[in-house]
């Protein structure tokens, strides 16, 4: 199939962007990621800079793929990423146009990579545990309701891509922040430091990101399908440790 590519060309992060028109000929069985990297052997060949993106596993587990595609995260195909999108969602002929993701919180480093490191903020200011697990322990040691550990599953399958900051019209990370706490806010072992947790990672996202003002375009990008209950979860929780540390450090009495 033959393609015309507007691609968002960024020499650095404080350089002006601009797009760049390029023409391509490829099979419709290459993936999105395979597709860039034969323009970029023609780039190479004619003896001009390869567009820079952000790749690792290629097999949606990563979540470092991400781009917009015709103005969608990930492109046109629901729940995947672009790494396992395929050039077959295309028509001969199409203009393509590829851009970063495009969010304040999401400095660009160069054409299409962005600086995800407020994500990494986020998790460090609660998504763990701080227990030492020691040696593995052994299965069902300790008993976990069923539904409770489907629904913390289902949080924990968020790869941190990024789709749901770059879909909102605000920019909020509230789908990220709120998986990455509530696979841990749901099970026995995330008990000991749920409301700390609440409190440090809401916080911290607000640093970095927008406000939630409940679109659920993140839900419709996420390519990991991540609902956006866990966000009303999240807030849920937010609200509840503000009462508890309150009682906690004594400003107000228990009971
Ligand atoms: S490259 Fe790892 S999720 Fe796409």
């Amino acid at each position: 199939m033959n393609l015309t590519l507007r691609v968002w060309r960024q020499p650095g992060p404080d350089a002006a962007g601009q797009f760049e028109t390029h023409s391509t000929k490829v099979s419709d069985d290459a993936s999105f990621l395979e597709m860039l990297d034969l323009v970029n052997e023609e780039l190479i060949e004619a003896n001009k800079e390869p567009i820079t993106f952000d790749h690792d596993c290629r097999e949606g587990i990563c979540g470092t793929c991400g781009v917009v595609i015709n103005g969608q995260a990930h492109g046109p195909q629901k729940s995947t990423a672009t790494c396992q999108l395929h050039m077959r969602q295309f028509n001969d002929g199409d203009t393509i146009t590829i851009e970063p993701w495009r969010a304040g919180g999401f400095p660009i480093i160069r054409d299409l990579m962005v600086n995800r490191a407020a994500f990494d903020r986020i998790v460090e200011a609660g998504g763990y545990v701080n227990v030492n697990t020691g040696a593995p322990p052994d299965a069902n040691e300790i008993p976990i309701p069923k539904d409770a550990a489907d629904s913390a599953m289902d949080a924990a399958a968020c790869i941190g891509c990024g789709a749901c900051v770059a879909a909102c019209p605000n920019s909020a990370a509230n789908l990220f922040t709120a998986a990455k706490m509530q696979h841990l806010n749901q099970l026995p072992q995330g008990q000991a430091e749920r409301w700390s947790r609440s409190i440090n990672m809401v916080n911290t996202m607000e640093e970095y990101f927008g406000s939630c003002t409940n679109h659920g375009e993140c839900q419709e990008a996420c390519p990991k399908e991540i609902s956006v209950d866990f966000i009303a979860m999240m807030n849920r929780d937010y609200m509840k440790a503000n009462l508890v540390n309150r009682r906690r450090l004594g400003e107000r009495k228990i009971g």
